[in-house]
């Protein structure tokens, strides 16, 4: 059955059971069991992507939030953080207030990730002190969702061992919120609605944007499959949004004069590649977001597979696409990156850097490494260090393999011993932060424009704000400044912040 007739099927249901008012023990609580599969998950190409546009929020759901609080937990990449403002953005539809405070909320959402066993851990770290909270306020409701949802083994273990939650939805199931939030305040039973199908994509949600800056999802899902990843089986496959759905919710941000938009998706390169009745690619979308009064442009992530000319050639326009490049690489050595099933070479890579510094010298590069793959030598791991010394990254980040139930890697022998795998990871780390200090140091006395975020988390006194290439910059302000650009010289170049100095009040023009 396809996605489509298998969600008719289960609103035909629905309707049956709500508008017949039955009480709690007539209904058929099979409807809210459906459980993830990780198989299904990784079909690919047999179910159309259908756009829905219709509201999410049922009539009678509208005040049901009325004098009661929510807390949303975020964990995982900004697609989570974006998700947790849709999710957001319904609850206040339906009258609930946002609250920071665990004790006074009637609704706790987990939206979990699932990229590496630690993010997990956390997460049932969580559970842990939340049972307490359930005991004492048995009326909360407590929903995990997101990536972690999406695994078998994580429902079941929730249903065996935190038969206290009241809630499990998946990655696909974020726009059901509203219904099931309802069966969860009627219902006896544990509501569990995880569908492992490819994934439609779901217009005109609510958001709850917070500061100046937005995220944009441009695409869904991946279908990359790197051999380590567990994200293909978690998002569905990759399908982009209608670029006149992009650029209508871009105007918009304009309109309400957001500072700076970041373009999501887990490959945002490979936007369009999808699309059977029309040719418009990454590159022509950027094109024609260049030409909308936003001030700062930056997407995450790109993928070195699908970056290609008319993309350099597009941001070499530069304006307010700035001079930041996210390009994961996970590995410098071919063997590895075979492994990973990344589809390039290290060669590859590196002609890929050079055509984009020839495009735009003054590219900032920052990137995601792996290290500890299956049967990673120290001699492979060497090809990694002289890749960053060869490209010479702004930032990274660095991550300990972390095996993946389901994925091909999983089955590889995880042979490299776990000491090992840290010591490559602090030698890899001591490399990038020297890297990183001299990169800052060729910016002392250089005055930038800064987007001032507002008071530095560290120091009320000092204001922060980021460079258009995304760098931390610390300076003496007033406060009023936030939101605003300002102009300021470098004069502490370190290596995790640029301390600088105010050129003038006057915020900046912005070209
Ligand atoms: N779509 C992006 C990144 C997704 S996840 C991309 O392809 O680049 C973010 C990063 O987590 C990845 O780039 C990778 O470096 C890391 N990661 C993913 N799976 C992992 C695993 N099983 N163990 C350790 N790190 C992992
Ligand atoms: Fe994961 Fe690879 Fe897809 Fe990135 S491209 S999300 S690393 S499978
Ligand atoms: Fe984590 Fe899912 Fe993002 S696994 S990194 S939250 S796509």
């Amino acid at each position: 059955m396809t996605g489509c007739g298998k969600e008719v099927e289960l609103l035909k249901k629905e309707l049956t059971l709500l508008d017949e008012k039955q009480t709690k023990s007539d209904k058929d609580y099979s409807i809210y069991f459906q459980p993830p599969s990780l198989k299904d998950a990784k079909k690919r190409g047999k179910e159309d992507i259908a756009v829905h546009y219709e509201s999410a929020i049922p009539e009678d759901m509208k005040t049901v939030g009325t004098g009661k609080k929510y807390l949303i937990r975020t964990y995982g990449c900004q697609m989570n953080e974006h998700d947790t403002e849709v999710m957001k953005g319904m609850l206040e539809e339906m009258g609930y207030e946002s609250t920071e405070e665990k004790l006074d909320a009637d609704i706790i959402l987990l939206n979990t990730c699932a990229i590496r066993e630690n993010a997990e851990d956390k997460v049932f770290g969580e559970l842990g002190h939340l049972k307490t909270l359930k005991q004492q306020k048995p009326g909360l409701i407590l929903g995990v969702c997101g990536c972690m949802s999406q695994e078998e083994s994580v429902v079941n273990r929730i249903m065996q061992k935190h038969a206290f939650v009241d809630i499990i939805f998946g990655t696909h199931n974020i726009h059901r919120l509203p219904v099931l939030l309802k069966e969860a305040y009627y219902g006896k039973e544990m509501v569990v609605e995880v569908w492992s199908k490819e994934g439609d994509i779901i217009e005109n949600l609510p958001k709850k944007r917070e500061g100046m800056k937005a995220w944009v999802n441009i695409m869904y899902g991946c279908d990359k499959f790197c051999t380590y990843c567990i994200v293909p089986y978690t998002r569905g496959k990759e399908r982009s949004r209608r670029p006149h759905d992009v650029l209508a919710e871009i105007r918009d941000l304009a309109r309400q004069g957001f500072k700076e938009i970041t373009l999501l998706g887990q490959n945002v390169n490979a936007y369009g590649k999808d699309f059977d009745d029309i040719s418009y690619s990454f590159g022509d979308l950027m094109d024609d977001v260049r030409k909308i009064d936003i001030p700062r442009i930056r997407f995450t992530t790109s993928h070195p597979r699908d970056f290609d000319d008319r993309l350099i050639e597009v941001l070499a326009k530069r304006g307010n696409l700035v001079e930041h490049i996210h390009l994961p690489v996970q590995s410098g050595n071919t063997e590895v990156l075979k492994l990973m099933s990344r589809k390039y070479s290290r060669e590859h890579y590196l002609d890929l850097v050079r055509k984009i510094r020839v495009a735009i010298p003054d590219a900032m590069l920052t990137t995601d490494i792996i290290v500890g793959f299956p049967g990673e030598t120290e001699e492979q791991f060497q090809d990694t260090l002289s890749l960053v010394r060869e490209v010479r990254y702004d930032s990274a980040f660095t991550f300990i393999y972390s095996p993946r139930d389901g994925t091909p890697a999983a089955a590889m022998e995880d042979n490299v011993p776990e000491e090992v795998k840290k010591d490559r990871l602090k030698r890899l780390n001591d490399l990038l932060n020297v890297i990183s200090r001299e990169q800052n140091e060729q910016l002392r006395g250089q005055t930038l424009e800064v987007l001032v975020e507002g008071e530095s988390r560290t120091n009320p006194d000092v204001l922060a704000g980021r460079t258009r290439t995304n760098k931390l910059v610390h300076f003496r302000g007033s406060k009023e400044l936030a939101g605003q650009f300002v102009q300021v010289t470098i004069t502490e170049p370190q290596t995790w912040v640029l301390k600088g100095e105010l050129v003038t009040s006057q915020p900046a023009k912005v070209v």
